[in-house]
């Protein structure tokens, strides 16, 4: 399974804080934005990932992750001149997915629960299809929004409707087969002239092989995409951490923890971040072992 990271757009909703620097890589308490998708990735045992930008913000994200190999990955880079829409990701990354499923999570998306890595190991085993992570919001009207019935397949599929059919908001992480490809490459732009990303996945809808799984209570996905919500992502990560001594998206732990780098690597990885409690962090649970 390959991987894709959507790390685009304008971010004008946070202007003027993102005029000068791209929204994923702001801060979320004590990390970057994209740690928090990427570490996603890393928990469904995804290696081999491409980060997409655009070609002013894709140094910055060079310059933090490099090559991958620091935490067992593969970390390759292209840029989307324009945003074009989330299916354009696919286009972009055509010969990155080669004949591979492929997971596709945008740069902006927390997601945190009990259970979660599980839950993403379970689901890249056998991708048939494309499998979608519903979860119940106050306000589905901003989102793509799903209907599902018993036994977790899609019924219906609307991007931002006036009139949401349910509270079932679809979170920005996408499993797909290899025919995601093709069908991106064919996809009519839609009115706003992008590549809509709830097309692609109505398509799997009518194909009968649309699955939604429901991340419920307890579960948190958490919005970015305003000044209270990015500050609010960033006081939850903080208590949670406060609390519990332990760091979410922590890449470089989940790099040892998921076996991509062994312990004493994990250790010199906190080394170069001494100076800050995270990096002390990486260095005592590697010498904790
Ligand atoms: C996009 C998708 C939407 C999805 C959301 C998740 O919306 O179009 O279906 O629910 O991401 O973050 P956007 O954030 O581009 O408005």
């Amino acid at each position: 399974m390959k991987g894709i990271i959507l790390a685009g757009g304008h971010g004008t909703r946070l202007h003027p804080i993102t005029m000068g620097i791209s929204k994923q890589l702001l801060p979320v308490y004590d990390k970057p934005m994209v740690y928090y998708p990427l570490s996603v990735l890393m928990l469904a045992g995804v290696r081999d990932i491409l980060v997409i930008s655009s070609p002013q913000d894709l140094e910055g994200f060079r310059r933090l992750l490099g090559d991958g190999s620091d935490y067992g990955l593969t970390i390759t880079y292209a840029q989307q001149d324009e945003p074009r829409g989330l299916a354009d990701a696919f286009v972009i990354g055509a010969d990155h997915v080669g004949g591979d499923p492929v997971a596709l999570v945008l740069g902006d998306n927390i997601f945190h629960g009990p259970g979660f890595s599980g839950l993403l190991q379970d689901t890249v085993v056998d991708v048939d299809g494309c499998v979608l992570f519903g979860y119940p919001v106050r306000d589905p009207e901003r989102y793509g929004v799903g209907e599902v019935d018993d036994e977790g397949n899609l019924l219906s599929l609307e991007e931002k409707p006036a009139r949401p059919r349910s509270n079932l908001a679809i979170t920005g992480l996408y499993f797909y087969d290899n025919d995601v490809v093709d069908i991106a490459k064919n996809l009519r732009p839609s009115a706003r002239g992008e590549l809509e990303i709830t097309d692609v996945n109505r398509l799997y809808l009518e194909r009968g092989k649309a699955k939604l799984i429901s991340l419920g209570r307890g579960f948190a996905w958490l919005d970015t995409g305003t000044h209270d919500a990015l500050t609010e992502a960033g006081q939850y990560v903080q208590i949670l951490e406060h609390r519990q001594g332990v760091r979410i998206a922590c890449i470089e732990e989940i790099a040892w923890r998921m076996g991509f780098i062994d312990r004493e690597a994990c250790y010199q990885l906190g080394t170069r971040l001494a100076k800050s409690s995270y990096g002390r962090y990486v260095m005592d649970v590697a010498a904790a072992g």
